[in-house]
């Protein structure tokens, strides 16, 4: 460190935290700092400048929001390779995003005509009636960690440790946080076809994503790459083939996890909604050292609330409390209010309840029409959208609905370069049944 061209102009204008970070950021662009280096402690750093630790802690996290460093669970301050995406990955497929297409088929889109108005309107006043906090935990509110707890228990069959649940923003902001905890240029594995935003999220903090295949039993787990820092996966209900990963392969999974030590990512999108058998038991009740479990509260109440769950390794939630505090952010306090309102007395789980039996009700729906048309089907009874198989193929489909008006996916927006599969991701919770029912006649034409 010594080395690098650090020169504070102690008389300037310009305050000494922003001079240190434009140093460093100008170190990691002309390569004096290289991807993976790693910067002396914002104490020790403090004392051969002779500056306060408040400078040198202030320009970290600097360079930790515009990402040209990353913090290393328990281990420091890093060097991206960031900003931008990782050199060695493959393109990102053409086409808009699929969150962007407004459809009744959207599989990303909750059932928000399930949601009782009573209900949510008494969950909100309740919410209001809370005293305003002058200084809500960045890690989430104790009150909130116990309404998840509960729910954790009565309807996934995990019983979380204490300390070990974190208050998250949705899935896809948790994904984001988690990524700035791994080490920099790391490799993650994804199941491919997968969940795009997670994937942009993982490439956002500079990791190096790698496709896995799925299959029938979901996540390939023996074409998981060795040396991978993560793996992301959606076991429950595998976005967006809908199938779930095999008991056989989840035990394996754990397994390469612990003897590889790598973490993995367990994204519950939609496990609370299952129509047929009991849900196989979760990877973090398998290995609870080396498993995040995610789950938001998106997919079974709605968006509004910004607010989702995570159950990580005491490690992990030490390391996620302190990025917390180096960055300012935290989950919705409002949110987090109206969910425990909703879940302290029942009305959760009466809503559950609820959900689970109009989800059903429409996913025959689409098998009807899907039948009735002589198109294969895929998935699981569970969740909210299936894979539907049009005996034209997946891009005549397409571009057939749409010309009657209808924006449906196919599995190839959700592909990552890997062997493409095809098929069209027909998502059932929007709108209202009327909606679906003419999308879906519109679909099969
Ligand atoms: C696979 C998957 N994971 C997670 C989510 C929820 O993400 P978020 O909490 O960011 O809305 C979705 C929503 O569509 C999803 O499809």
């Amino acid at each position: 460190m010594q080395e690098l061209p650090i020169d504070l102009d102690r008389a300037g204008g310009t305050p000494l935290a922003v001079q240190l970070a434009d140093a460093l950021r100008a170190a990691a662009a002309g390569g004096a700092l290289r991807p993976g280096d790693r910067l002396p402690s914002t104490r020790g750093l403090a004392a051969t400048l002779r500056v306060s630790r408040t400078v040198t802690a202030a320009a970290y996290d600097q360079l930790l929001a515009e990402g040209w460093v990353t913090g290393r669970v328990g281990a420091g301050t890093f060097v991206t390779a960031v900003p931008g995406p990782a050199p060695a990955d493959p393109p990102v497929p053409a086409g808009p995003p699929p969150q962007a297409v407004p459809s009744v088929l959207d599989p990303g889109r909750p059932c928000v005509a399930a949601l009782d108005r009573a209900m949510w309107r008494r969950a909100w006043r309740a919410a209001a009636d809370t005293h305003p906090d002058d200084r809500p935990r960045a890690d989430g509110l104790s009150s909130f960690h116990e309404a998840v707890t509960g729910h954790l228990l009565r309807h996934r069959g995990l019983i979380p440790p204490p300390g070990t649940v974190l208050t998250t923003a949705g899935t896809s902001a948790a994904v984001a946080e988690l990524a700035r905890l791994l080490p920099a240029g790391a490799t993650v594995a994804v199941e491919d076809p997968g969940y795009p935003r997670a994937v942009s999220a993982l490439r956002a903090a500079g990791l190096r994503v790698v496709g896995v295949p799925v299959d029938d039993d979901g996540l390939v787990v023996d074409a998981v790459p060795r040396g991978c820092a993560a793996v992301y996966s959606t076991p429950a209900h595998q976005f967006p083939t809908a199938v779930r990963l095999s008991a056989a392969r989840r035990v394996a999974l754990v397994e390469r996890a612990r003897a590889e030590d790598f973490l993995v990512i367990e994204d519950d999108y939609d496990g609370e909604l299952r129509y047929d058998v009991a849900p196989l038991p979760l990877l973090a009740a398998l290995a609870p050292g080396h498993v995040v479990h995610l789950g938001p509260a998106s997919k079974i109440l709605s968006p509004t609330l910004g607010v989702g769950w995570a159950v990580a390794p005491p490690a992990v939630v030490d390391a996620w409390r302190d990025l917390r505090a180096r960055t300012g952010t935290r989950p919705s306090p409002a949110g987090q209010l109206v969910l425990t309102a909703l879940a302290a007395h029942g009305d959760l789980s009466r809503h559950l309840r609820r959900l689970r039996r109009e989800l059903r009700e429409r996913r025959t729906l689409v098998l009807a029409a899907a039948r009735g048309a002589g198109w294969a089907v895929q998935g699981d009874p569970a969740g909210a959208h299936l894979v539907l198989h049009p005996p034209a193929g997946e891009r005549a489909a397409v571009a057939a609905a749409a010309g009657r008006g209808v924006a449906v996916r196919g599995l190839a927006d959700y592909h990552r370069g890997g062997p493409r599969t095809s098929g069209l991701v027909v998502g059932y919770a929007a709108g209202t049944r009327a909606d679906l029912t003419a999308a879906l006649a519109a679909l099969v034409g």
